[in-house]
């Protein structure tokens, strides 16, 4: 097969090789994907610079496809299931940039005849992390929830899923483009955190009394602002991502105000919290709910564009590679 890997930690140009690769088997208990797509995440750029190897990595958790062939042990029923993939390529070498995956036939969900193989590819990381946070941050029926990075991959799901619990979003932006993409998702107002200072256009937009709840993609800012009163009382920020990882913050500032804060890691869900995730996930498709704006496809040759698309930031959308 046609398979992406790399030998060791570097830049995408200097460490991605594209070529033939041995096609997987499925070994007891597992399935094996024909894949069509695989999305591209920050946490694949992360991990191809500084995650220590000691083989070779085909990169990227997330993708979908369809099921080829079954292990001993998973029943035959499951080949020609369109499905899409969670954790890929984590706690294990060979990801989704490849024609076929072998993995445990749990991770291979089955994808609704609506949903495309692009949106597919979306789900494992994105989706997933949009959905727990949102469990996490409680009842959000009105009330009015600063999301940062509304319009990240993460962020777009998590506006579309805190607009459906009846959340109103305040969302954190870096342009124009990008505030349109998440009003689009349902976001009602946007602070354009480059320019505006935060703090201030959440008070002012609260009446003075901070948000009840935050969810956060980058703690390295947001720890600043829980010592200027973005916060009411009492309030919960669920924070999945920091853009730097040694962070100071305000001690006193978060125990007078009796903080709630809750940090997670989608690749390490708890089997009910993933299985909770999963259920509303395919409730959400089944019913058609949920956006999946797709921002860039490459083909395999094309990788480290794609990686390079996803350092980038500019992209409104998923980045996603098209595998057939
Ligand atoms: N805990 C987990 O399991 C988990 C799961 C998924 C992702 N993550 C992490 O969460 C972060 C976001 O992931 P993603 O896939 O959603 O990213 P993404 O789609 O690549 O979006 C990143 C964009 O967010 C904007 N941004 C960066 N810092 C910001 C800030 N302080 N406030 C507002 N916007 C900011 C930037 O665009 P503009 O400046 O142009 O607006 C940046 O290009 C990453 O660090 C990722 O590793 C963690």
């Amino acid at each position: 097969m046609r398979a992406a890997w790399y030998l060791k930690n570097g830049e995408a140009r200097d460490v991605m090789v594209v070529g033939d690769w041995p096609t997987p088997q499925a070994g007891a208990g597992e399935v094996l994907v024909r894949l069509v797509t695989s999305g591209v995440n920050p946490s694949d750029v992360k991990s191809r610079r500084a995650r220590p190897l000691t083989e070779a990595i085909v990169p990227h958790s997330d993708g979908a496809g369809v099921i080829a062939a079954v292990g001993d042990g998973v029943p035959a029923s499951r080949v020609g299931e369109r499905v899409w993939i969670w954790n890929g390529q984590w706690g294990r070498a060979l990801g989704t940039a490849a024609e076929y995956i072998a993995l445990p036939s749990a991770q291979a969900v089955v994808l609704p005849d609506s949903t495309d193989f692009a949106a597919g590819a979306c789900f494992g990381i994105p989706a997933l992390t949009a959905l727990q946070a949102v469990y996490l941050a409680g009842d959000l029926r009105d009330k009015p929830v600063l999301v940062t990075g509304a319009s990240s991959a993460v962020g777009h799901y998590v506006t579309q899923l805190v607009t459906l619990a009846g959340g109103q979003v305040i969302g954190t932006v870096g342009s124009p483009a990008k505030a349109a993409h998440a009003q689009a998702a349902g976001m009602r107002e946007a602070i354009f955190y480059k320019t505006e200072s935060v703090a201030q256009r959440v008070k002012d937009l609260t009446a003075g009394r901070g948000v009840p709840v935050i969810i956060d993609m980058d703690f390295a800012s947001t720890a600043g602002l829980l010592a200027e009163g973005v916060l009411a009382p009492h309030g919960r920020v669920v924070c999945y991502g920091a853009n730097t990882p040694e962070i100071a913050f305000n001690f006193r500032a978060m125990l007078f105000q009796s903080v709630a804060l809750q940090f997670f890691l989608v690749y390490e869900l708890t089997a009910a919290d993933r299985q909770r995730a999963q259920d509303r996930l395919t409730e959400l498709l089944q019913s058609q709910q949920l956006q999946h704006p797709i921002g860039a496809r490459f083909t395999l040759d094309q990788i480290v564009q794609a990686h390079e698309t996803v350092e980038a930031g500019q992209t409104v959308g998923n980045v996603v590679i098209d595998l057939t």
